[in-house]
């Protein structure tokens, strides 16, 4: 089955290591007693959402949300919300998989924001900034990788490889 160790990115122990210490810098920025209303993209972030949410020492909500891009070159997005998820007044946390262009992020956010929440964070795992074409600033980063295609721990290439614990390389499908 691929990936092959050999085409191991980032093994499980660093993912585990990276994500506790994302769950820090959080907390670091949320009151003790301050209520998060988090996000998770589905999808591509189940898996670090999951985690990510367990290591986080504060109350949480937690919504779900799918996004339809119509193709690749198209900047039409769709935002399904799996349940009502009300976030007017809320602390809230996008958890995402992985930073490309930034075209999908920044339409998730603008939408959002229209949504007059307290304010809105977000933690993605993976980087890969050598894509970006909107700027995208966010708060939270687990690593920064090269412009390749990753799979495992919830990242997919059509469907295959989410559960892979491990984060590796297939050949690019773009
Ligand atoms: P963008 O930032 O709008 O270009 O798109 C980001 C989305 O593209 C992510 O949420 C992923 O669903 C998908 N994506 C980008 N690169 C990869 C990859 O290497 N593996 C799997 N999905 C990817
Ligand atoms: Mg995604």
């Amino acid at each position: 089955m691929r990936p092959l160790a050999s085409e191991i990115l980032i093994p499980e122990q660093r993912i585990a290591e990276r994500v506790r210490e994302l769950a820090l810098e959080i907390e670091r920025d949320t009151p003790p007693d301050g209520e998060i209303a988090a996000l998770i993209v589905l999808k591509g972030a189940f898996v670090f959402g999951a985690d990510l949410l367990r290591a986080l020492r504060r109350p949480t909500r937690v919504g779900f949300l799918e996004i339809h891009r119509q193709g690749d070159h198209e900047r039409e997005v769709e935002f399904i919300f799996t349940h009502p998820f009300p976030i007017e007044d809320r602390d809230v946390l996008v958890v995402e998989d992985i930073l490309d262009t930034g075209v999908t992020m920044t339409a998730l956010l603008e939408r959002l924001r229209a949504r007059r929440p307290a304010r809105v964070r977000t933690a993605v795992l993976l980087d890969k900034r050598c894509r970006r074409e909107i700027d995208c600033p966010v708060e939270y980063v687990g690593f920064e990788i090269p412009d390749r295609w990753v799979v495992g721990y919830g990242l997919d290439d059509d469907e295959r490889y989410r559960n892979l614990p491990a984060i590796g390389y297939v050949e690019d499908p773009r």
